[in-house]
């Protein structure tokens, strides 16, 4: 038998968890190392934190703090978020750390010395002042396409085109505002062309089990044909480039984060040898089995990039199978961490206290295994009080209550065995075989579906049985019914003990059970005749309503925020002096000539009988209007601002009276009814 290693996705911390993260990779890497230890394998579990790039920066420079201080306080929240839902990590720690630096610089040491990069000079954008480069996300520059004024590097969010850096116009750093210069700069790239042939024999030919969204991917990365990957980058956040001359430079955050796994699990190993053995036995020895979970966005890296990076260095095993999920949304909607549109971790257990197996219940119902799925707040009310309180809860507190009430809470003697008895007890061996078969095949989703079907099984058995009315005329059989009903409640207690691990805990404390083994699964004499139970407790209570409306508001006033927030709604500006207003000159203009800017395309030119003069204004909303549509129009403009001259040297004369919709949308105001030109506005 191998031992198996599981690895998941190390998070951001840049920001708490949410329960996309969780049914995307956690949950279900939680679920696999349950069953196989309940199965008695060897099993190592490793998790952490990815601490390094760019969005760490980006947080940091918001909330006015290093990015230090960013990551220790979310690798602290997260860290805790997974403890209370009861990931069972062997080990959790951060890319941060000592042993990571070392180990990470080490490794890219060995594969610059072994030759196994390329060097490649390019041109890359630049902040002479802030003497900085550039990543894509942080420059800014109107859009080549709608020319929006603010489209990012790699895309235009008003227009929806993916963008290189190279196409912006008049490109400039998003933080600093500061106009952006092409400079020389040295990068070291991993070669994937090279492994191109070996990646595809490797997982088109020897992996055709993986799941078809796994290796679709793949085939069709492969198919468009690999190239050399940027390994380092020009920042100051991560681990240094570990080469002379190559200073300002860190290791690219996805070349250091999967190595992580590597140097989390000897960080475990060099603390509990006797426990852990070698780090080496884990990475390095063919009867070690190893799985990533993962999220979709990361299947190149865990089934092309690090591979390469493994193979490239030598030594390593290789995964045995990456069970990537799909996406999770939130009532309908993409959850977003920028937008705050999530049900984060750590806010749901203060809200909804002790509910973590309910939360983790209805994540693998949902589980987005094999399309995006929906996670919405009715289901998850739907899916307790009619599954976990109406089926499993159910059935348990029956028996234990009737065994509490018939036998002060000993298990009684099981008599002869009816057709009905033993039907049930077949029936529930063979679901036990499927719920295996699943689990080995990361069906967690189906797998939870089987193991709910047991608790069905029980609970149609004990109406079936009413003991409550046979107990009136035949006490005897009355004996028969709670073993066999007790048995089957152990039973689900360790096939559940995966999925749901604190209800587990909680029904093998009611049932005094010292040996929990999944080996146990399908046997009818778990609990002997005479033993003791404990005091019988409900497992699972109803959620109301309420509870779930005040998730649904709390989703709903995120909504409206963001809504506000990118109406640019900023605050009122502070109070002004009649005075000041009188200062300003608002009138009315008809506009009599409008037409496009040539070389400015988001220009319009007007010209204006302003009742004394005609005068030129010139404004930036050629987006949202064909000139003709404007012309003849009663408009408002502001008559003495300061006249404006352009770069190509067109001169604005005022401005013209718009709304900006918030999403952007801008709008000229015009009048219903015409007034003279030149008439005043107040
Ligand atoms: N931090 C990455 C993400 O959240 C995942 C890193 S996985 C690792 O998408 F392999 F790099 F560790
Ligand atoms: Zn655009």
């Amino acid at each position: 038998m191998k031992r198996t290693l599981i690895t998941s996705a190390l998070p951001y911390a840049n920001g708490p968890v949410h329960i996309g993260h969780l049914a995307g990779v956690y949950v279900p890497a939680d679920i696999y190392a349950r069953y196989l230890r309940l199965k008695g394998e060897e099993v190592l579990f490793v998790g952490g934190s990815d601490e390094h790039g760019v969005p760490v920066t980006i947080r940091a420079r918001k909330e006015g703090c290093t990015p230090q201080d960013v990551v220790d306080r979310y690798h602290g929240i997260i860290k805790k978020s997974f403890e209370d839902f009861g990931i069972s990590f062997d080990v959790y720690s951060r890319t941060t750390s000592k042993t990571h630096h070392q180990f990470a610089s080490d490794f890219f040491k060995k594969l610059y010395e072994d030759g196994k990069f390329v060097e490649i000079e390019s041109e890359q954008y630049y902040d002479e002042q802030a003497g900085e480069f550039l990543t894509d996300r942080n420059i800014r520059g109107e859009c080549p396409r709608c020319h929006a004024p603010e489209a990012y590097g790699d895309q235009c969010e008003k227009c929806g085109s993916t963008l290189s850096p190279d196409e912006l116009i008049n490109p400039y750093n998003a933080v600093t505002g500061n106009p952006l210069v092409k400079r020389q700069t040295k990068h070291w790239y991993l070669p994937l062309d090279q492994y191109q042939p070996w990646l595809e024999k490797w997982i088109l030919e020897g992996h055709k089990e993986w799941r078809p969204n796994v290796y679709g991917q793949c085939k069709s990365w492969l198919d468009g044909g690999l190239h050399p990957r940027a390994v380092t980058r020009d920042l100051s956040w991560g681990i240094p480039v570990p080469v002379e001359g190559a200073e300002g430079k860190v290791l690219y955050v996805w070349f250091d984060a999967p190595i992580g796994y590597i140097s989390n699990t000897k960080e475990l190993c060099d603390a509990q040898p006797e426990k852990w053995g070698t780090w080496q036995k884990w990475w390095q020895d063919e009867d070690t089995r190893m799985i990533h979970f993962i999220g979709k966005d990361n299947i190149v890296f865990h089934c092309i990039v690090f591979p390469s990076m493994l193979k490239a260095h030598g030594d390593y095993i290789l995964p045995d199978n990456v069970p990537s999920n799909e996406f999770l949304n939130l009532e309908g909607d993409k959850i977003s961490t920028s937008r705050n549109y999530a049900v984060w971790l750590n806010e749901y257990l203060e809200e909804i206290p002790g509910k973590q197996d309910v939360l983790r219940y209805v994540l693998t119902a949902n589980a987005p295994e094999t399309k995006d799925n929906d996670f919405t707040w009715k289901d998850y009310q739907a899916r307790n009080n009619n599954e976990l309180v109406a089926v499993y809860g159910n059935f348990v507190n029956r028996a234990l209550q009737l065994t509490k009430k018939y036998y002060d809470s000993i298990v009684p003697q099981q008599g002869e065995l009816t057709a009905h008895d033993q039907e049930t007890i077949n029936e529930f061996k063979d679901v036990k075989q499927k719920v295996e078969a699943l689990l080995d095949q990361f069906k967690f989703r189906d797998a939870q579906k089987e193991a709910m079907n047991l608790a069905r099984i029980g609970n149609k058995y004990i109406a079936d049985e009413e003991p409550w009315k046979v107990i009136k005329t035949d006490p005897e059989r009355v004996k028969t019914i709670i073993y066999i009903s007790l048995q089957l409640t152990a039973n689900l207690a360790i096939a559940f003990e995966p999925f749901l691990p604190f209800s587990s805990q909680k029904l093998r404390t009611m049932l005094n059970m010292d040996t929990f083994r999944w080996e146990d699964l399908g046997k009818m004499d778990i609990l002997p005749a005479g033993k003791q139970l404990g005091e019988p407790q409900l497992l699972f209570d109803k959620i109301e309503d309420d509870v779930i409306q005040a998730q649904i508001d709390k989703l709903a006033a995120t909504v409206k925020a963001n809504q506000a927030a990118a109406a640019k709604a900023e605050p009122i500006k502070p109070t002004i002096a009649f005075d000041d207003f009188e200062k300003l000159d608002i009138r009315a203009g008809k506009v009599l000539e409008c037409e496009r800017v040539p070389k400015m395309k988001k220009l319009l030119r007007f010209l204006i009988d302003d009742g004394l003069q005609q005068r030129t204004i010139v404004s930036g909303i050629a987006q949202w209007y064909e000139p003709e549509q404007l012309i003849g129009k009663e408009v408002l403009f502001i008559a003495n601002l300061a006249p404006r001259e352009f770069k190509n040297g067109l001169v604005s004369e005022g401005m013209i009276l718009s709304a900006q919709d918030w999403d952007g949308t801008i709008s000229v105001t015009t009048l219903e009814h015409d007034v003279k030109p030149g008439s005043q506005i107040s």
